[in-house]
């Protein structure tokens, strides 16, 4: 299949696979990018930049396809050293960026200078519109169902797509909710060049994280989400767990006064005891509602292939036949 973003990034498909915080590993992107999609390698799990070149070098072993790097800007109290890790992204060989929190204007430079394709990812209209603006290639949009952080307007897909597709000139991707074939040409139809997984991408055989994850994402409905910090402006959509019921009983408690340093034991630290030891119940972790989508692990190539599969025979048949009648 042949669209904006496929030929922006060199891809065979027009499927991307989300930065995700201990689960976006070399294993990861290089089979992504092996099946014809584009992976992309968490850039801030990695603890420093010179950690992160390693993790670069990695994948160019295990894939001759184009891969990307996440870089994700969030409030902190000591920021990451951004430039450095642009330095190992530049250095890497890296031609694909998927940006995502604050807006990437302040690192612009560096990344266009080094040829690099920048893809901001944003949950609303405006913020693509100001990624447009300062030069970002392509915006991913990430709606309402998404898992990770939806922002704080809760528009679904169904209308965020077709708004974004009202309003840029770049192309976009869809993002939140997307599993299957379905999804696809669902998102084609609204707009998109394609589109972003990542909560399908974590129950395959290729990601690199505890067999507890894959089957908690397999085992789990559409309703089994839960959305946490929304006082805090922060919020994110995970997986409800004990950890995630005893955060939700402390935001009931404290209200509007709830504190970071409230809720810190199930926020922080949780990914590694997660994704590595596979401890379900350790805390918060992101997942999206097309959880309740999710009813298997196959290898990326199989997914990808199964994906593209039948969205051909969605357009082919099932669309055309229904113009054909
Ligand atoms: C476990 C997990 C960790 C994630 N970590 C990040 C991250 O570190 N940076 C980021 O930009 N997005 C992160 N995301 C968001 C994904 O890249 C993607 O936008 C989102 O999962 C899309 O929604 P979906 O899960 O419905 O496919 C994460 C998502 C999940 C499920």
């Amino acid at each position: 299949m042949k669209t904006r973003i496929t030929e922006l990034f060199g891809i065979r498909h027009p499927i991307i696979q989300g930065g995700m915080h201990y689960v976006g590993f070399a294993e990861l992107a290089a089979a992504v990018s092996n099946a014809g999609g584009l992976g992309i390698i968490t850039g801030l799990t990695q603890k420093t930049p010179e950690l992160l070149a390693k993790e670069i070098a990695r994948c160019h072993e295990m894939t001759d396809q184009p891969f990307g790097v996440n870089l994700t800007f969030l409030p902190a109290f000591t920021a990451p050293p951004y430039p450095e890790y642009i330095a190992a992204i530049v250095e890497g060989g890296i031609k694909a960026v998927e940006t995502a929190g604050r807006s990437p204007e302040a690192y612009m430079p560096a990344l266009k200078a080094a040829g690099i394709k920048v893809i901001h990812k944003c949950t609303s209209v405006r913020h693509a519109l100001k990624a447009e603006r300062i030069g970002c290639d392509a915006v991913s949009v990430d709606g309402f169902e998404c898992g990770g952080h939806p922002g704080e307007d809760d528009v679904p897909n169904m209308i965020l797509l077709p708004r974004a597709a009202e309003e840029l000139k770049i192309p976009f991707v869809a993002s939140g909710g997307m599993a299957d074939g379905r999804s696809l040409v669902a998102a084609l139809a609204l707009g998109a060049d394609g589109m972003n997984m990542g909560t399908r991408f974590i129950a395959t055989k290729e990601a690199p994280v505890h067999d507890n994850v894959k089957q908690a994402i397999v085992n789990a409905s559409e309703l089994d989400t839960r959305l946490i910090m929304r006082s805090l402006r922060n919020t994110e959509r995970v997986i409800n767990n004990a950890g995630v019921e005893r955060l939700i009983a402390i935001e009931k408690e404290k209200g509007e006064t709830l504190k970071i340093d409230d809720i810190i034991e199930e926020v922080a630290g949780i990914y590694p005891k997660v994704m590595i030891q596979g401890d379900m119940d350790a805390g918060a972790w992101s997942c999206g509602m097309v959880a309740g989508l999710i009813r298997d692990v196959p290898s990326c190539a199989e997914l990808i292939e199964r994906i593209m599969a039948e969205a051909r025979g969605l357009i082919a048949q099932r669309l055309a036949g229904m113009l054909a009648a």
